[in-house]
């Protein structure tokens, strides 16, 4: 993996190296950008001897003078260990104005994973601006390695502490092997240009999944309807409007990515249009036209192929872990059982997420999680099933 690690001028420069011989003792590749003052605290010979690259320390160098893009291009992840209190305020504004954080601003938007360590005094930390700052950046998809508290290089107690290596490197590498598809909202399948059937799906569920998994640190693929509910964290999102947009979509993406796990929220109509009849005529309709007005009309349905069953087929992660889920309407617990049964064996998926619509009609979120056939969990609302989710899948 490519690794940039941002230095910036704290005590914990120091502490911070140790990242830099985990991670090159690991087989990555690390790039070092630090800033002059973290150069006060640590020395280029030490930095370029563990990374084995040149460090860069400014933006205007002859030869390398596009750095701060193609060092953002170039890598997996981002981190900034130590990430000062100045720096943080830095990226908040998206000041843009020495190497570290014209690359930074430079990065965000290709929505790599990107983490700060923030290390500094523990007045600094409760300073109005810096904990606006990490509110901010956190609502933009930034991680933040939450500093510790303890006693501080300043010799006051309090929080501040950088996080120490090890558990960098743990919550960088653990959560970035992992990456989620989640498919979210309804199908639209068009009778002609400016009518479709559809259905009542929000895309809700898809987004709060989403959401929780991009928090915890997980890289997310959102492939959703055009009218569903958004993420509202980042991650890279997809958008589809018919089935068959969604079963390209998720091919494609199944095909070059290796996803841990595909979360199949979406709700995907059964059938599409085959054919119109107008006043028994039949019309050949498409999306570029209005169908006349007549005294009848039929639609001839056509049924759509199972998505679900195809998804671990087309997967270049053989051990793609697949949860369904499965819409009930009926108060005979019996019944939804062998509902949930029949989709689990009909289709090759690991997990389904059950709930039967009078829960939704009343309100609730709540969902029985099927690990199998036989065991279930019961999930009182939909963050309880994330963390469900993620403890079958981690
Ligand atoms: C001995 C010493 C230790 C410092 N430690 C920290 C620190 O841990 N965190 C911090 O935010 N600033 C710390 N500072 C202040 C920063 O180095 C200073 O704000 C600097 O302008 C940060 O620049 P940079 O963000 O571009 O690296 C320290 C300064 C000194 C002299």
């Amino acid at each position: 993996m490519n690794i940039l690690l941002m230095m910036t001028g704290s005590i914990a420069c120091a502490k911070a190296t140790g990242l830099i011989s985990t991670w090159t003792k690991n087989g990555h590749d690390v790039k070092v950008i630090a800033s002059q003052s973290a150069l006060e605290f640590v020395g280029i010979a030490t930095l370029e001897g563990l990374s084995n690259h040149p460090i860069i320390t400014t933006v205007f160098n002859q030869g390398t003078m596009m750095d701060h893009i193609n060092l953002s291009r170039w890598s997996d992840i981002i981190v900034m260990a130590p990430a000062t209190a100045n720096s943080i305020n830095k990226l908040n504004n998206g000041t843009a104005d020495d190497m570290i954080s014209t690359t930074w601003v430079a990065a965000l938007e290709l929505k790599k994973p990107m983490y700060l360590a923030p290390a500094m005094n523990s007045k600094m930390w409760d300073y109005p601006a810096t904990q606006n700052s990490i509110k901010q950046l956190k609502k933009w998809g930034v991680k933040i390695l939450m500093p510790q508290s303890g006693l501080l290089a300043c010799g006051e107690k309090g929080s501040g502490r950088m996080m120490e290596v090890e558990k960098i490197d743990e919550c960088v590498m653990k959560k970035n092997n992992k990456h989620l598809l989640i498919t979210a909202g309804g199908t639209r399948e068009y009778v002609d240009g400016v009518r479709y059937i559809g259905n009542l799906s929000t895309g809700k569920t898809g987004a709060t999944i989403a959401d929780y998994f991009i928090s915890q640190g997980y890289n997310v693929t959102w492939v959703g309807a055009r009218n569903a509910q958004q993420p509202v964290l980042i991650c890279e999102k997809i958008f589809y409007e018919t089935f068959d947009d969604l079963h390209e979509l998720v091919k494609q993406q199944l095909q070059q990515i290796n996803f841990t796990a595909v979360i199949h929220a979406a709700a995907i109509s059964d059938f599409s249009v085959f054919s119109v009849k107008l006043d028994n005529i039949e019309i050949t309709a498409s999306r570029n036209t209005k169908l006349p007005t007549s005294d009848t009309m039929s639609i001839q349905l056509t049924k759509n192929p199972k998505l679900i069953s195809y998804l671990k087929d087309w997967s270049k992660n053989p051990d793609v872990k697949v949860i369904a889920f499965k819409l009930t309407n009926t108060n005979d617990k019996g019944e939804r059982i062998r509902a949930i049964n029949k989709l689990i064996n009909q289709n090759n998926i690991n997990y389904v997420a059950h709930n039967d619509l009078s829960e939704i009609r009343s309100g609730q979120h709540s969902f029985n999680f099927y690990l199998s056939t036989k065991q279930m969990k019961f999930c009182k609302n939909t963050n309880k099933l994330c963390r469900t989710i993620q403890e079958e899948i981690s």
